[in-house]
Parts: C-alpha cells; sequence; structure tokens
C-alpha cells in the first residue's frame, strides 16, 4: 500500500447520474473499514453536503469557497468515525467569475490539498455536473478518476467529455500525469434493452476500468439521501446497499 493518502474523484458532465450518491456511499464504506475519508463537496448544490452533515446549510462556519478564495479559512468538519467534511454552499456557483483574476486558478485545489493529503487514507471529491473550472480543479488534484453513469446515451456522452478532459490533463505535464482512470460506475440500472445496450457498450469500450457489480435502481436510495442517513444504517440488508459495499470493496483494490 502506498503510504501517501490518494485522492479520488467522481465525476460526469451529466446530472442526476448517481455522482454523489456514489461517492457517499463508496466514502462511508470505506470509513466502515477502518479508513479515514475527508469528503469535498465541489458543487455548489451541496448535496453531498446535505446527505453527510446534519447541520443546516446556512450553519457551517465556512465552506470550500471560503478555502478557494481565503486560503487560510480551511474549515474542515468532523462528521462522524472516521470522516472529515469540506462543505460547499450555493455561492460556489460563482466560482468561475469569482476567481477570474487570479492566476494559477487551475491549482487551488492542489495548493489547499497538499499540506491535509496525508492525515486521510482518501479523499473523496464530489464534482458537479460540468466540466468547467471547478471539474478542472478536481482533476488536477486528484490521483484517481472515478466516472459514475446511467445506461443511456446521455449519460454515455457526458462521461466521454468527461473522459475527454481527462485524456487533456493527463497530455499536458504541467497539469496532473499521475492522474488514473480508476473506474466506471453504472448506476440506476433497470433490466431492459437499451440499459443492457449500454452497459454492454462501457464494459466493451472501458471494460478495464469497468468496476463491477451494476447498481440497481431503487427508491431506498432516494430516501436515505433525503434523511441524512447512510445507506448502511437506513437500510442495511438492502440489496443496493450490498451493491455498494462490495463496489466499494473492488474500487479499494485500485486505489491503494
Ligand atoms: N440507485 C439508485 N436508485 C434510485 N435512485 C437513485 C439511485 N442513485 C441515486 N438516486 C437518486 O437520483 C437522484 C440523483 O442522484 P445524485 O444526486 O447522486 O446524482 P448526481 O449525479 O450527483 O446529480 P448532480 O449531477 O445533480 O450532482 C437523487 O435523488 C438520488 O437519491
Ligand atoms: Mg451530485
Amino acid at each position: 500500500m502506498k503510504d501517501m493518502g490518494q485522492i479520488v474523484c467522481f465525476a460526469n458532465n451529466k446530472g442526476g447520474v448517481g455522482k454523489t450518491t456514489t461517492a457517499v456511499a463508496i466514502g462511508q464504506a470505506w470509513a466502515r473499514i477502518g479508513k479515514k475519508v475527508l469528503f469535498i463537496d465541489l458543487d455548489s448544490q451541496a448535496n453531498l453536503t446535505t446527505m453527510v452533515s446534519p447541520l443546516a446549510p446556512e450553519d457551517h462556519i465556512s465552506t470550500i469557497r471560503d478555502a478557494f478564495l481565503n486560503k487560510k479559512k480551511f474549515n474542515i468538519e468532523h462528521v462522524t468515525d472516521g470522516i472529515d467534511l469540506v462543505p460547499s454552499e450555493l455561492a460556489l456557483s460563482n466560482f468561475d467569475r469569482d476567481t477570474a483574476s487570479l492566476t494559477g486558478r487551475e491549482y487551488l485545489l492542489v495548493d489547499l490539498l497538499a499540506p491535509i493529503k496525508n492525515k486521510y487514507d482518501f479523499i473523496v471529491i464530489d464534482c458537479p455536473p460540468a466540466l468547467g473550472l471547478i471539474t478542472y480543479n478536481a482533476l488536477i488534484a486528484a490521483d484517481h478518476l472515478v466516472m459514475v453513469a446511467t445506461p443511456d446515451g446521455l449519460a454515455y456522452s457526458g462521461m466521454v467529455m468527461v473522459a475527454n478532459l481527462y485524456a487533456d490533463v493527463k497530455q499536458n505535464a504541467r497539469l496532473n500525469q499521475n492522474l488514473k482512470l480508476s473506474g466506471v460506475i453504472i448506476t440506476k440500472y433497470e433490466r431492459n434493452k437499451l440499459s443492457d445496450m449500454y452497459v454492454q457498450k462501457v464494459k466493451d469500450e472501458l471494460g478495464d476500468v469497468f468496476i463491477e457489480p451494476l447498481i440497481t435502481k431503487a427508491t431506498k436510495i432516494a430516501q436515505a439521501g433525503s434523511f441524512c442517513q447512510s445507506i448502511y444504517d437506513y437500510d442495511p440488508s438492502g440489496k443496493v446497499t450490498k451493491q455498494y459495499a462490495e463496489l466499494a470493496n473492488n474500487l479499494l483494490q485500485r486505489v491503494l
């Protein structure tokens, strides 16, 4: 095992494909087996923040936005055993404009994480559904990129766009040659012709990084998220809970 903390980011340009749900379920699974996990919410929707923290959105002392704009104010919240959080907030949606005059604004996250990286086994980053400066920061700072998609055409296209950005970041010696595409995860799977066709397409084209098992569609998952409960507490013997636990274990082998 590497002695350095590993930074893992979850991305897709397409919205609503299960990025946040997956990042949370995997980070929580790793914490449950004794890993020290820091969640970084990079989405101004702050969905991860709401899912993980019992605080009301306005009660966070400071957020990742404050950290980006004023490096001294890097507030890391302790949430529960093995889990810390850097929350997000709606105002992060102005990130591109707020940082327009900063030089090196692609490296803000690299600089923030460098001094704390080794305090954690894993830093889990949830990206917004966009390929702007925030996702760029995430890919430049990360060791591992995990793409999350539902089995359909739009999510597949969103994934191809992230893969192109990944290639861009990797090819540029000054950006992040260390970045690895370490996983492709399919969520909200329902057995039908179209889904099966896209699952097959992902396996054919990205088979070496596709991670079993498929995560099936289940309302319990959405419920757990809205009650600020981990799926492991909300539905411990549920089918999707077991799928996520197995997935977290399989991904762990690739990111250690
Ligand atoms: N396996 C699943 N079965 C059913 N619903 C799911 C599943 N996974 C996620 N969801 C629900 O789908 C919605 C979108 O999920 P999530 O927020 O994780 O996606 P996202 O890709 O992070 O979205 P965004 O792009 O807006 O950040 C949420 O309401 C979530 O609870
Ligand atoms: Mg999300």
